[in-house]
């Protein structure tokens, strides 16, 4: 990586853990920081490090990502993804430093009619209609970068999925293992985006040099309907996936019909790399299966499992 020094914020998160993890393996000199380390809304504290750290690249995946919290806390919401956003930009722009920073495809909110005039999703010059909370904190988010005079890359994903946190695959594992049926709802027109997938998109645009709004997610156009169904094809779990309408799924927050964004731009740029929903789900199984294996290699040998060789023992 061509940079001197890296900042990294959130870095608990789902998709920050997966960058903490990169910058290690590529022994990028970084400075991360989860929300425990630093609280991106305090202003005072968050110029006081950026001034510290003398990044000259900030990767910004701190958000508020609880979109249905974020109906009931809307001040929240928009104090980290809108106005420590436009802070941040701030203190990038004095810094010098690039930023980084992650938004989402629900800054639109697509209708039928739109599914079939933008059939292969929606552009980064297509106008958002944000219909949430959540939405219009990060769509605040997006505007408040592009107002200042930060050089920036603003990255829409939608439906991340990664081995750390929480996620939607997960939680399909989860239940997938203890019932025998589960309800998903199947008119929400969108596309998985896996960790791994947008770090290395997001490295292939750093390295063309490019700049401003960009869309990266998976080739294809699903349901979480759809989504659960391959889970489940793909791991081999029983639980049978019963198609049902959003309005049987009540939940807090608005939730747009169909949300998917166009990689038109992206696939242009040297290096990239989009993988079809599904293998990218192959991908992410592979590597939690890889997860659990070390994780039971890592387990404590007990007394009576150390006298006992297991079967296969020489
Ligand atoms: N998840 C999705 O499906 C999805 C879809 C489209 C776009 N995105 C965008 O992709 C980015 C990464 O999402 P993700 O799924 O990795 O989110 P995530 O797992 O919820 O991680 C977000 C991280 O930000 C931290 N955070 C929250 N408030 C903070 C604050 N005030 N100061 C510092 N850190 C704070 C959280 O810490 P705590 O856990 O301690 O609060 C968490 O570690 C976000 O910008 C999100 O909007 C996500």
């Amino acid at each position: 990586m061509n940079y001197r020094k890296v900042m990294l914020l959130g870095a608990d998160g789902q998709l920050g853990t997966d960058w903490r993890s990169f910058l290690r393996k590529k022994k990028t000199d970084a400075a991360v920081f989860t929300s425990a380390d630093l609280d991106i809304t305090d202003a005072r504290r968050l110029a006081t490090v950026v001034g510290e750290v003398r990044p000259d690249l900030i990767i910004n995946c701190a958000a508020f990502t609880g979109v249905d919290a974020a109906e009931d806390e809307p001040e929240t919401a928009h104090r980290v993804n809108h106005d420590a956003v436009g802070h941040l930009a701030e203190l990038a722009a004095d810094a010098g430093a690039l930023l980084v920073h992650y938004s989402t495809d629900y800054v639109f909110s697509g209708s039928e009619a739109d599914m079939v005039r933008y059939p292969s999703g929606f552009d980064e010059g297509h106008t958002p209609n944000p219909a949430n909370v959540y939405a219009h904190s990060k769509y605040a988010g997006e505007r408040a970068i592009r107002g200042s005079s930060c050089e920036h890359l603003i990255i829409r994903t939608s439906w991340l999925c990664g081995a750390s946190g929480h996620n939607f695959v997960k939680t399909m594992l989860r239940l997938g293992a203890v019932k025998e049926e589960i309800s998903v709802v199947n008119d929400q027109f969108g596309s998985p985006s896996y960790t791994g997938n947008v770090i290395t998109n997001t490295m292939a645009l750093l390295a063309a040099g490019e700049k401003g709004l960009w869309h990266i997610t998976s080739r294809g156009t699903i349901t979480w309907y759809d989504f659960a169904v391959e889970i489940m094809r793909q791991t081999g779990l029983g639980a049978g996936i019963v198609p049902i309408p959003t309005s049987e799924f009540p939940v807090r927050a608005f939730r747009p019909f169909y949300t998917k964004l166009s990689t038109r731009s992206l696939e242009d740029v040297h290096g990239t790399r989009l993988v079809s929903w599904s293998e990218g789900l192959r991908e992410l199984l592979d590597k939690l299966r890889k997860a659990n294996k070390n994780a039971e290699h890592d387990k404590p040998v007990t007394e009576t499992s150390a006298g006992k060789p297991g079967k296969g023992s020489a």
